[in-house]
């Protein structure tokens, strides 16, 4: 019971965040500071070691493709960092993101040796462990489009956003090792457009980004149930979709083009708003519940009653 309330909670702090951070506002979400792998101090080696791995990321141009990840130090100081842009964005954007992700995801997250932090159009995690080649599907974030899917169609309207991500999810997993990534469009039966965007970190093997891909499109909480759009953000990979482009669908790295804003910050505003009174309902129905439990269980007549 303490474990799965603890899950909760952790679930719930990370959605919980955003109305409390508008000093946060570059990030397109909070960020995940894990409180249960250590704390540095401001002069430690693990410190020193940590500025050392991400600037050697966001420093490296001999690689284009958008997937960083180095580690640096000995241990029980050495630090492991993967960056990962979206799958549109040119390298120069890329690395400049990763750039400003490490200056706020170290401000943010400021002793705590694991952490993770997603911005428009990268995200950027570290940590004391190895994480290369790990799958990790804790969630982090699910922001929904609350525009409501026209009744009629609904049910189809779910088949067609399904066979879409499960087209993207086997071709994201296909690709090599530098680049699990897939965006397409469909039409739908009422005929109108949908866009959607996979993406695995592409360290995972094939079948870990199937297996991660899976669980990140399962996640349709109620709330978000025949609405439009949805992002969920898992540590390994994510999917998003909507009714409105929001990727650049030429990629071509030369491109001078600013690709779309990931997340319209009015529609950030008004889904974590849902979001946050959902989780508030949410949180006040689990505490009942637990609250019932407890009198159940510190109730010896109830307990015999039910024995009968
Ligand atoms: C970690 O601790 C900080 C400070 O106590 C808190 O703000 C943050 O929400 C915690 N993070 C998680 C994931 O619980
Ligand atoms: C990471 O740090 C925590 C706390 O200091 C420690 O318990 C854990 O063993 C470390 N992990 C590794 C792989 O060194
Ligand atoms: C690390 O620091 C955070 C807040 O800064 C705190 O919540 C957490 O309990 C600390 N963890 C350990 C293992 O000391
Ligand atoms: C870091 O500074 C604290 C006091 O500010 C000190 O107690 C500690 O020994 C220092 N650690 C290292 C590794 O220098
Ligand atoms: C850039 O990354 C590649 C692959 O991880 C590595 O082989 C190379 O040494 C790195 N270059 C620099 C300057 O860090
Ligand atoms: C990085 O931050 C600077 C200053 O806040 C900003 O001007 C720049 O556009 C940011 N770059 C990226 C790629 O986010
Ligand atoms: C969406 O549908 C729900 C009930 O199905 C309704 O309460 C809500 O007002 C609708 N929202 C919009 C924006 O039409
Ligand atoms: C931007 O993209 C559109 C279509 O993809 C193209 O027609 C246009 O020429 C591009 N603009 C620049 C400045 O590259």
């Amino acid at each position: 019971m303490a474990v799965v309330s603890l899950r909760l909670l952790f679930l719930l702090s990370a959605i919980l965040i955003p109305i409390q951070a508008s000093a946060l506002l570059p990030y397109l979400f909070p960020p995940t500071c894990n409180n249960n792998s250590g704390n540095y101090t401001s002069n430690s080696t693990y410190k020193t070691n940590l500025n050392q791995v991400l600037s050697s990321l966001y420093s490296n141009t001999t690689i284009d493709y958008g997937f960083y990840y180095s580690s640096y130090g000995q241990n029980p100081d050495k630090v492991y960092a993967i960056g990962l842009c979206r799958g549109d964005i040119n390298p120069d954007d890329c690395r400049g993101c990763l750039k400003n992700s490490s200056t706020l995801l170290t401000q943010d997250c400021p002793n705590q040796k694991e952490a993770v932090g997603w911005c428009d159009q990268c995200m950027l995690r570290y940590s004391n462990s190895s994480i290369f080649g790990i799958m990790d599907t804790s969630f982090h974030v699910l922001v929904c489009d609350m525009q409501n899917v026209s009744a009629n169609y609904l049910a189809q309207f779910n088949d067609d956003v399904n066979i879409l991500l499960n087209n993207l999810k086997s071709e994201a997993a296909a690709g090599a090792s530098l680049r699990k990534y897939a965006a397409g469009s469909a039409i739908t039966t009422d005929f109108k457009k949908i866009y959607a965007l996979v993406q695995c970190t592409p360290d995972l093997s094939e079948q870990n980004c199937v297996n991660c891909l899976l669980s990140a499109i399962a996640t349709v909480p109620n709330y978000c149930a025949g609405k439009v759009g949805r992002i969920v953000v898992l540590t390994s990979c994510s999917i998003r979709y909507d009714d409105h482009s929001f990727f650049d669908s030429t990629t071509a790295p030369s491109s001078t083009n600013t690709t779309t804003s990931l997340w319209n910050p009015s529609n950030t505003l008004r889904t974590v708003i849902i979001v946050v009174v959902a989780s508030v309902a949410f949180v006040v129905l689990i505490v009942s519940i637990c609250i019932c439990v407890y009198l159940r269980e510190s109730s010896p007549r109830e307990k015999a009653a039910e024995s009968k």
